[in-house]
């Protein structure tokens, strides 16, 4: 299977869905080369693998092979035809196909059409489990949002709808599986002593007001006058000053700052010319990091 890993699910992924969709029977709609359905026959009875491609889905085949209890069916699963074949689901789940590339993601282009899926399973189960691209617009269906971040970085939106909706919006940090849901909304306030960097699926998710000790900044960070420890905060920073932008130079080499790293919005093309240009000058041992906020710009030290 090594040469389909970069194609497909991450294992880590793979086995959290899994953990979560444990059911007796699961259909595995855009199987790709098999490795959600690999996971699913680890936690369910019975797995039905439907893939349209037919060499990937001759590879599923091969891959899963060995596995009893997974059924590997090439063919559209809105085929009526391939529909017959299923006799029994308490979930169907989804990780369609979508553009390589666009500049706002839709329902439309996603294939198979999902709202045609919950229509053509209806008559075998009301739960339904979808992947999407994280800044889809637009979902209809009465959903959980559950974003989902991989080391830190964001990695996918899995919806649940039916039963296996637990709440409105849900973020998930693997590995560890830290898990957030709720509705309370973020508290704003004036920056203070710490500065952290918010986990890119609780962000997403709106999530942050659900992380204890912490306010939000004017913009994506949290802010406390305490250390705060939270897998949910995954960078913190020690903020020694906030100035605006001609004292900035002269408060760097006060600090005896050598390298700057940049950690506002810039366009990767601007980055070292912005940089050097910080730099130029600077001749101290020390790497500060350096933010913009609504108070100015803040030098501040990464906690290691
Ligand atoms: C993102 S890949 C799935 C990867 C897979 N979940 C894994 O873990 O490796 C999406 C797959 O959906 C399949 N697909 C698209 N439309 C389909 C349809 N109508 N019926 C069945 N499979 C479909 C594509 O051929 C593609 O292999």
């Amino acid at each position: 299977m090594a040469d389909d890993v970069r194609f497909s699910t991450p294992e880590l992924v793979a086995d959290y869905r899994a953990e979560r969709l444990k059911c007796d029977t699961i259909v595995d709609i855009g199987a790709g080369y098999g490795f959600q359905s690999f996971a699913f026959a680890k936690k369910c009875k019975k797995v039905y693998s439907i893939e349209l491609n037919e060499q990937v889905c001759a590879r599923a085949k091969e891959n899963l092979a060995k596995l009893e209890n997974v059924e590997v069916i090439c063919g559209d699963a809105l085929d009526p035809k391939v529909i017959e074949k299923i006799k029994k689901a308490d979930i169907v789940f989804c990780d369609p196909e979508r553009l390589p590339s666009e500049k706002e993601r839709t329902m439309a282009t996603i294939k198979p059409f999902l709202p045609d899926v919950v229509e053509k399973y209806s008559h075998l189960t009301n739960n339904f489990c979808f992947e999407l691209p994280p800044h889809i617009r637009d979902i209809p269906f009465d959903c959980e949002k559950e974003y989902l971040s991989l080391f830190g970085k964001l990695n996918r939106l899995d919806i649940y709808v039916g039963d296996l909706k637990n709440c409105e919006r849900s973020a998930i940090l693997l590995p560890g599986e830290h898990f957030l849901r709720g509705k309370r909304k973020p508290v704003e306030g004036p920056l203070q002593k710490y500065l952290y960097e918010i986990d890119p699926a609780v962000l997403l998710a709106g999530l942050e007001g659900e992380i204890k000790g912490v306010k939000k900044t004017s913009n994506k960070y949290a802010t406390a006058d305490e250390e705060v420890e939270s897998p949910y905060l995954p960078q913190k920073y020690a903020v020694l000053r906030v100035c605006s932008g001609h004292e900035l130079k002269r408060v760097l080499r006060d600090m005896f700052c050598g390298k700057v790293i940049i950690r506002y919005p810039i366009d990767p093309q601007d980055y070292w010319k912005e940089r050097n240009e910080l730099e130029k000058g600077l001749s101290g041992k020390r790497v500060l990091h350096l933010f913009r906020l609504n108070e100015g710009f803040v030098v501040a030290k990464l906690i290691e």
